[in-house]
């Protein structure tokens, strides 16, 4: 192997140490000092191994390796650095560093590329803390949606007041785009059990599922828990149970659909107290985007019967879209041909989690590698992938970046 499986193997585990809890997990959610500890860290790994670093207006952390040819596109590899609420040690960071690893082999084999390489840390893909993601990738692919800057966090804190507090420049956001780009290739844990339970140590991404996230509130009225009967009561919190297990049953209908609702407030929230609305979240995914619209589109049946039924008002908010990503059909023939030369077991899978790399969809080819996860554990603290998944996923990523950015021999 050219790449260092130890040095990506100490990294990850040194990265997993900032945010980390007693339990194992690790929270490093945007513009808090965690995440300022990890951007820290990152600078210095990253100069360290010969990079030219900076920091962008929205707190990507980026490392340059020059290309000979200062006016060939770019070519972006990297991952996130941010993690969910108690999430793992794997999820963004192995693709970061297995990027970090890729390029410093590079420049330590004095190898020439024409082509610029980016080594990107991508700011908070997660949207863990302001309930937006992606906002690294999309500033550097140019498609920010200025109103994600305005989302709040449960303390009612922006997006751009917290990075203004950690340092940067959100009302410079549209600095960040990264253009001409040539093509962008990520390597990410799976996060599921597919290639676990056939034996594969990776994968080629064929595709990457579309996302729409939306907030719904249910409104009724609020009252005595002990002095209302149970006939003539408005609680939203029923109505809300109601349309979860309608939405949980309409998306089971669809091939590849997915809906799940991740985070509830109820409001006043008092045990003793009807609630007078709630409000919760839902991540509605497929491959298809026409799964996701005939499904929310039974949906507004559903919901008109449940609002006249409890006598709640129920609204709809979109909070985010996601479009879906199909990776670049050459690359994946390459990817395929590296792992192939190299004896690695492995097939192509569709992704039904989003990644960085779906900003880049009809701005340049894109490409995934994924590395298997033991058990399929992902967004907590049992996420694992082995040393060795680890090291033959840098390893293709080496290969396909020489490739991609064009090795002068
Ligand atoms: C990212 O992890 C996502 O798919 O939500
Ligand atoms: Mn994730
Ligand atoms: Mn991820």
């Amino acid at each position: 192997m050219d790449i260092h499986a130890d040095r990506l193997w100490n990294r990850l585990m040194a990265l997993g140490q900032i945010g980390s809890y007693p339990d194992g997990s690790i929270t490093r959610l945007s513009c808090t000092k965690e995440d300022g500890l990890a951007r820290d860290w990152l600078i210095g790994e990253m100069t360290a191994a010969g990079l030219e670093v900076y920091v962008d207006a929205v707190g990507n952390v980026i490392g340059r390796l020059s290309g000979e040819d200062a006016n060939a596109p770019a070519v972006l590899t990297g991952s996130h650095y941010d993690t969910v609420r108690h999430g793992g040690r794997f999820d963004g960071t192995l693709g970061l560093l297995s990027s970090l690893e890729a390029v410093q082999t590079i420049i330590e084999q004095k190898k020439k590329v024409r082509h610029t390489i980016y080594v990107i840390g991508y700011k908070d893909e997660e949207g863990n803390r302001f309930g937006f993601g992606m906002t690294g990738s999309r500033c550097i692919a140019g498609i920010m949606d200025p109103e994600g800057l305005e989302a709040k966090d449960s303390d009612g804190i922006t997006m751009k007041e917290a990075m203004a507090q950690a340092g940067y420049t959100p009302a410079d956001y549209q600095t960040c785009k990264i253009s001409p780009v040539k093509c962008s290739i990520e390597l990410h844990i799976e996060q599921a059990t597919v290639l676990d339970r056939e034996g594969l140590s990776l994968g080629i991404v064929e595709g990457i599922a579309h996302l729409l996230l939306y907030q719904i509130k249910i409104t009724g009225h609020s009252g005595h828990a002990g002095a209302n009967p149970m006939k003539g009561r408005r609680d939203p919190v029923v109505a809300m149970s109601e349309w979860i297990c309608a939405v949980t049953k309409e998306a089971s209908k669809e091939k590849y659909c997915v809906a799940t609702i991740g985070t509830i407030q109820a409001s006043p929230g008092s045990f003793n107290v009807i609630c007078e609305s709630v409000t919760f979240s839902l991540d509605i995914r497929s491959m298809s985007v026409d799964e996701i619209h005939a499904c929310l589109k039974r949906m507004d049946d559903i919901q008109e019967e449940i609002e006249k039924r409890h006598g709640v008002m129920i609204e709809r908010t979109l909070v985010q879209e996601l479009k879906g990503c199909p990776c670049d059909e050459p690359m994946k023939n390459r990817l395929e041909d590296i792992m192939a030369r190299n004896s690695i077991p492995h097939k192509r899978l569709m992704s039904g989690a989003g990644h960085d790399s779906q900003n880049y969809n009809g701005i340049c080819p894109c490409a995934m590698i994924f590395v298997r996860s033991i058990d399929g554990y992902s967004h907590r603290k049992e996420e694992y992938s082995t040393p060795e998944d680890c090291a033959n996923g840098a390893q293709v990523l080496y290969e396909m970046l020489l490739a991609e950015a064009g090795e002068i021999r």
